[in-house]
């Protein structure tokens, strides 16, 4: 009678459990150290029946173990259930477009031109945009007051020790590297990076990009500015372009010269683009001025070297008709998005 009542106990309280904290307590409750299962089983020493006492004792063990188990079992499904339920993903939804982003036009330039240097034999060296006014003038053959720093009005950054600038060219980029090469022995390398100047308009940004070029070594010519700058243009403008070369003066280089490449709209004939002259700008070069070698510690009796200075922003303009350079550098979504991944390597 005793074991019948239990059971039916067991069963009605396991039944009317709604949550597995509460069956973890009936767990204690009945066969926990001092639970009713435990002290019945205690208690077997003072049975006069022993065997049917062992015999309840397990009926009503078993009763509980299975009925525990059943409702572990269901608690844990109806859990899951419910996870599963509250997690669902509904497949129909209509998807998020993934955004797909792609190279700016300046960065496809950039990688063009360096890759070009690369395969001819060139490093490159990217120096920093915040310069001292010796890196950028100074030591370039441009000392204080001298006049052709008025064409290169930049930024300036006041230091109480020392005059600071946004770099306004990179050809700062000659000066770090012939000053980091200790053994003072040939350089061939191409600085690209971002310039600034006082300019604002169509054609003319307040930053845009350069790509300086220097070579040093020993019985170095103008035939070799000559040579590699051909080979360049050739390369990035197409093989029928004709290059021509005209006095000019920089005062980092001497003799200086400015570099014209045959218009790439209408292949040297006049037009629009090339405001009828058939010719369109694309370089300043120079040989090294022996002043710039000494400042940096090379000897100009030993070395010679040339140098060049393009600007990256017509080149990116001309191949995608841009035609105001502001847009370059304005981050207009509009712009940016005509720019896909499907015409990368074009
Ligand atoms: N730094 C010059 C500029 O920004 C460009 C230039 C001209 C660089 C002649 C050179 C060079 O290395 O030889 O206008």
């Amino acid at each position: 009678m005793q074991t019948e009542k239990l059971c039916k106990e067991i069963k009605e309280k396991i039944e009317n459990v709604t949550n597995l904290k509460s069956l973890n307590d009936l767990k204690i409750e009945y066969t926990g150290k001092k639970g009713i299962i435990t002290e019945l089983q205690n208690g077997i020493k003072d049975a006069t029946d022993k065997k049917e006492y062992g015999i309840m004792l397990n009926t009503i063990r078993k009763t509980f173990n299975e009925l525990f188990e059943e409702k572990l079992n269901k608690l844990n499904e109806e859990e899951l259930n419910k996870k599963l339920e509250s997690e669902k993903i509904d497949v129909t939804l209509p998807s998020k477009k993934i955004r797909v982003g792609s190279k700016h036009p300046m960065t496809r330039t950039l990688e063009e031109l360096e890759d070009l240097f690369v395969s001819m034999g060139f490093d490159v060296y990217d120096g920093p945009e915040i310069e001292s006014d010796e890196n950028c003038f100074q030591k370039l053959n441009l000392p204080l007051g001298h006049p052709a720093r008025d064409a290169q009005d930049t930024f300036y950054l006041e230091n109480e020790y020392e005059k600071y600038l946004l770099r306004s060219q990179t050809s700062t980029g000659q000066v770090r590297v012939m000053e980091a090469n200790k053994e003072k022995g040939p350089i061939r390398v191409v600085c690209p990076g971002k310039v600034y100047r006082r300019d604002d308009d169509a054609t003319h940004s307040h930053q845009f990009m350069q790509m300086e070029g220097l070579v040093i070594d020993e019985n170095i010519s103008m035939a070799d500015l000559k040579g590699t700058l051909e080979t360049f243009c050739k390369k990035l403008l197409g093989e029928k372009t004709d290059v021509r070369f005209r006095p000019s003066f920089f005062p980092f280089t001497e003799p200086s010269v400015e570099v014209d490449a045959t218009c790439f709209k209408c292949g040297g004939k006049g037009c629009s683009l090339c405001k009828g002259t058939g010719w369109i700008e694309v370089l300043g070069a120079g040989m090294v001025h022996p002043n710039v070698l000494k400042m940096s510690g090379y000897d100009p009796e030993k070395y010679q070297g040339f140098a060049f200075g393009t600007g990256l922003d017509r080149f990116t303009m001309f191949k995608y008709g841009i035609t105001d350079i502001r847009t370059l550098y304005g981050n207009d979504m509009r712009f940016l998005n005509q720019f896909t991944r499907g015409d990368e390597d074009r």
